[in-house]
């Protein structure tokens, strides 16, 4: 969900600065690119160091350039515009009543002002503080702005002192935001089940069988639901793609055997399925406990046939909308029904060795989709990240067809 978002963290001097550095970790994590500003007071708490080197980003302080002393006056209006999203945390009492008040007497105040994005503010302080009335009409005046707060949690607080006050933690203040973003989105919170990649059948401990599905599509896909507001779950077949979106969960395994395990914990709390995966469709009857030696000058490895994924989960259905692919290269659309049918699908993507920039390894797709009804739908040749948004264009619309 923060994957590829421009996230502009606004410190201020408290106690709960030092957590920041746990946050933007976890920023960068779940793929954002982070950039800090810091108040003067923030500094005694947590070093600009720090921050920089965990951020990958230089840390501003002040509208002087610390580097070589100049003036740059114009970098709040820049910041301000670079972010997708601000988040202030902690944000004690007195930053809060000066961007309700509309202060811009440092660079994160007048940042805040410049800020054409959303706005989340964590605060932190101690509970008398917090309780204050005038700290409290500070939050309502702030959120009737459209700032979003995310509201400080009870314990033990650095005075000593028991209660409200405690910034949220930064685990929670990334969920509390992703959360807050997937709302509203087609697919918010919706449980999606996505297979991708080959998978490897071992002949002994050195060889396998296996096929060219770099995974690509399957990945693209996962990561447009994702960004769809889907909680997704990704059995990923051995390949060299890293995820760096930890809104997906990865599954990773190497055989269809493992495949097939991994799909089935995970099909019945899924509500859209979508089979990606090149699912091996033999493997050797039996996996040589040690190297196969070249002693004689043919070698028969006898195969058995592997279980079907998708055909299982077909007949295990209870309301899942469930997608296969069909990778033809003769008698495509008759072929890719056929699958259709006999794997209980609601629809079927269908590629054809024979289309020119289709099929796996590429960076690029040609489809076809038909649903149950037998409605088809061709595509252009895509890349597979714009194949994967039409695949899900189509998904959601049949889904509240
Ligand atoms: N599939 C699966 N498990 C298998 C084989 C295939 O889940 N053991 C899934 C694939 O992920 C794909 C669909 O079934 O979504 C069709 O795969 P494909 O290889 O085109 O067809 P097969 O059913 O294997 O039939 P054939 O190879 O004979 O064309």
């Amino acid at each position: 969900m923060l994957a590829g978002k421009k996230i502009l963290l606004g410190v201020t001097g408290g106690i709960a600065a030092y957590k920041t550095t746990f946050l933007v970790r976890l920023l960068i994590k779940a793929g954002a690119e982070v950039k800090v500003i810091l108040t003067q007071s923030a500094v005694s708490f947590v070093t600009p160091l720090t921050l920089a080197t965990l951020s990958k980003n230089p840390v501003h302080l002040d509208f002087v350039n610390e580097a070589d002393g100049t003036l740059d006056w114009n970098n709040h209006v820049e910041l301000g515009l670079w972010a997708d999203l601000m988040i202030i945390a902690p944000a004690t009492a007195n930053t809060l009543s000066k961007m309700a008040n509309g202060s811009s007497d440092n660079l994160l105040l007048a940042t805040y002002l410049s800020a054409k994005c959303k706005v989340f503010f964590a605060p932190a302080m101690d509970l008398d503080m917090y309780q204050h009335p005038t700290t409290k009409a500070n939050y309502q005046k702030l959120q009737s702005f459209g700032n979003i707060m995310i509201p400080a949690t009870s314990g033990e607080l650095a005075s000593g002192l028991d209660g409200e006050g405690r910034m949220e933690e930064p685990e929670k203040i990334v969920e509390f935001i992703e959360d807050y973003l997937k709302e509203g989105l087609p697919l918010s919170h919706k449980k999606v089940l996505i297979t991708a990649g080959p998978t490897y059948e071992a002949i002994d401990p050195v060889r396998f069988i296996g096929n060219h599905s770099s995974g690509l599509m399957g990945v693209e896909l996962a990561k447009k639901a994702a960004s769809l507001g889907a909680d997704v779950v990704l059995v990923l077949g051995p390949s060299a793609i890293q995820i760096n979106d930890t809104s997906i969960q990865v599954i990773r395994v190497t055989s269809a055997d493992e495949m097939y395990v991994a799909v089935m914990e995970n099909f019945k709390n899924a509500e859209v399925v979508i089979a990606a995966a090149a699912v091996a469709d033999y493997k050797p009857k039996n996996r040589a406990k040690e190297k196969i030696k070249k002693s004689s000058d043919s070698l028969n490895i006898e195969l058995v046939k592997n279980k079907d994924i998708l055909l299982s989960m077909g007949k295990s259905k209870t309301g899942q909308y469930l997608v296969g692919f069909a990778l033809e290269t003769e008698n495509e659309l008759a072929n890719a029904l056929q699958k259709l049918k006999k794997k209980n699908l609601d629809a079927i993507i269908l590629n054809s060795l024979k289309d020119e920039g289709a099929g796996f390894g590429g960076s690029t797709n040609k489809i076809t989709i038909i649903d149950k009804n037998s409605s088809i739908k061709a595509f252009e040749v895509k890349t597979k990240a714009k194949v994967a948004s039409d695949i899900w264009k189509e998904i959601i619309s049949k889904m509240h067809a």
